[in-house]
């Protein structure tokens, strides 16, 4: 029981790595609130957890919206008081992505060959702006907003507070494809380590996760293309994908008093794919 007493926001709770988070940080202890655009699943998640003996509740949250950051760090200090723990998983890999739509993730891929085919730069040549600006406004605008609404009910309430948020290997690899992925995750990393530096003499760890490429829905469409797939697994040593699992317990490491000299990393649990 790692987090006894603790409550922990985890915007993009509904699925995938924020799921995994919302489930181990309750398995050890704490309160729960998920929040993500998605309601339904988001809805069940926090009944499940319920149902299984913890405490959790459900926020609908646009991550890029301020008010509805502010509304979600209100909602967690009115239903439990206060806020010990922030995993910001929110997140998309662009524009158009909606977690669990593997056929239209399935048709834009398709497309970004058909251009690739002709312009062999179109994914930066023809990148579209307003694509470009949903990915930075979710990831990299939408954590801040995050850390803003719960960093300041900690700074209020003299907390020991722990923020972590998730990065990707894409923060220091550019991958392939689209700029606005890496350079939202690069931009992540680096408001991590400024957030750090600013909040480390008040009380409040903040540290990021990199993970490779784990099975949730944001990788699904990579398992349909035979040749992404073969790329992702032959440059990850391990020689699978992650399970979110396994990063909810490096999230609960950074969560716990284990990571108590802990503030400004980024840890990569990424099955060796920054070893070469
Ligand atoms: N799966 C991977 O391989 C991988 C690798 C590195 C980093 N990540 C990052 O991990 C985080 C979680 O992704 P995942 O793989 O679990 O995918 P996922 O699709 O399973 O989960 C993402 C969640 O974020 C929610 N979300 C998306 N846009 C939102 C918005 N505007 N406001 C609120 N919620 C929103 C989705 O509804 C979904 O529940 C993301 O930030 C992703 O970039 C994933």
């Amino acid at each position: 029981m790692r987090l006894e007493k603790k409550v922990a926001v985890i915007t993009g709770g509904s699925n995938g790595i924020g799921l995994a988070c919302a489930e181990r940080f309750s398995a050890e202890g704490a309160k729960i609130v998920i929040a993500d655009l998605l309601v339904e699943p988001g809805r069940a998640a926090a009944k499940a957890i319920t149902d299984a003996g913890g405490d959790a509740m459900f926020v609908e949250l646009e991550a890029a919206n301020p008010e509805a950051n502010e509304a979600m760090a209100a909602a967690a200090v009115e239903r439990f008081g206060t806020i010990d723990v922030v995993v910001t998983a929110a997140g998309v890999s662009n524009g158009d992505y909606k977690s669990g739509d593997i056929e239209g993730g399935l048709k834009r891929m398709k497309q970004a060959g058909e251009a690739a085919a002709v312009n062999p730069a179109a994914a930066l040549t023809e990148l579209d702006i307003d694509d470009w600006r949903r990915v930075i406004d979710v990831n990299l605008t939408g954590t801040l907003l995050a850390i803003q609404a719960t960093a300041s009910v900690m700074l209020d309430q003299k907390k020991q507070g722990s923020i972590i948020t998730i990065a990707s290997i894409a923060a220091r690899d550019p991958l392939w494809g689209a700029p606005s992925y890496p350079v939202s995750k690069a931009g992540v990393w680096m408001l991590t380590k400024n957030a750090a530096r600013t909040l480390a003499p008040l009380g409040v760890r903040v540290n990021s996760i990199g993970p490779g490429f784990i099975d949730t829905n944001m990788t699904a469409v990579i398992d349909q293309v035979d040749e992404y797939h073969s790329v992702v697994i032959g440059n990850t040593p391990m020689g699978r994908k992650g399970k979110p699992s396994e990063i909810a317990s490096v999230a609960l490491f950074l969560a716990s008093d284990d990571a108590s000299y802990v503030t400004g990393e980024l840890i990569h649990p990424d099955g060796g794919w920054f070893t070469g």
